[in-house]
């Protein structure tokens, strides 16, 4: 039979829709929006884009949206300056420097000054910390919409098997602690795990985030798993075409044969990630303003 399609795009745009109903209660009892910083570095052009929709997507959540673009060779004292800035600021209840930065300035310094109770992207080591130990702070937001999509499928993942493909700091470690932390037994996979294929054989739950264009087939799933896809690929371009389409990591039409439900890519995980950002400024904006979060965030 063939997977059920997981909607990201839908589950977002209705988490956004309720965002935006809660942030607008939020301005009744404190007198003000919440507020999104958003600091871009440069002018990567990919980066440009995703700053540009993230400010798109704050205004339509009834938030306020700050964007602060710096040159390419501004200094590590300056961009140190305006996080400092923002963080006394408190208009500003998120702030989000968009990586990767200009090689010359080191990313973990940067996110280290950011006040972690501003801290929406969920990079600062306290927020990591608070994860680990269970604390309430902030959880990045791929792997907490990756674990929205799961619950909604699944709903309790008590004794499930998952296996997280992908050991980085953004995504496979926080969706490893979120999937022990609802019960599932967690395994986490890289690029030196022997026999990979048996390893996700075996799970109910697959979350890849390698970045290798359609790595997972279908001979690799279990009958009936769910496949949450992470990974966005640009395959080298078709004759003709000047652009390569996007992937995911799974290849997706073979394991829709197998899984029970698999997330496209585009489509999928990604559309969730400005959901979620959203969601976590909506909180910050509650414990800034030392008002109880609504229990449906
Ligand atoms: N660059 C691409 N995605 C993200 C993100 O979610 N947060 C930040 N800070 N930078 C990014």
């Amino acid at each position: 039979m063939a997977a059920t399609r997981i909607d990201g795009k839908a589950f977002a745009a209705s988490l956004r829709e309720r965002v935006g109903a809660s942030a607008a209660e939020f301005a009744k009892a404190a007198g003000r929006k919440p507020g999104l910083a958003v600091v871009l570095v440069g002018d990567d052009p990919a980066s440009q884009v995703y700053v540009g929709s993230k400010g798109k997507a704050t205004l339509a959540a009834n938030m306020n949206s700050y964007e602060h673009r710096l040159p390419d060779d501004t200094s590590a004292a300056d961009l140190l300056a305006v996080v400092e800035q923002l963080n006394a600021d408190d208009a500003v209840d998120g702030i989000l420097v968009q990586l990767p930065l200009p090689e010359h300035l080191d990313e973990q310094s940067i996110i280290a000054a950011i006040s972690p109770d501003k801290d929406v992207d969920g990079f600062h080591v306290i927020n990591a910390g608070r994860l680990s130990v269970g604390q309430a702070g902030f959880v990045p937001c791929t792997p907490l919409g990756c674990m929205m999509l799961l619950t909604d499928r699944l709903g309790d993942l008590s004794g499930l098997e998952a296996v997280v493909i992908g050991r980085s700091n953004i995504v496979g470690k926080p969706m490893a602690q979120l999937l022990v932390d609802a019960n599932a037994t967690v395994t986490i996979a890289h690029s030196r795990t022997r026999d990979l294929a048996a390893v996700v054989k075996r799970a109910d739950i697959v979350v890849a985030a390698v970045g290798r264009p359609e790595m997972i087939g279908k001979d690799w799933l279990k009958d009936g798993a769910t496949v949450i896809d992470v990974g966005i690929n640009r395959l080298p371009p078709e004759p003709g075409k000047e652009k390569g389409k996007l992937v995911g990591d799974v290849a997706y039409d073979e394991a829709a044969e197998v899984a029970g439900a698999i997330t496209p890519v585009p489509g999928g995980v990604g559309p969730m990630t400005i959901a979620v950002l959203l969601r976590n400024t909506l909180v910050a904006a509650y414990r800034n303003a030392g008002l109880t979060v609504p229990e449906a965030l």
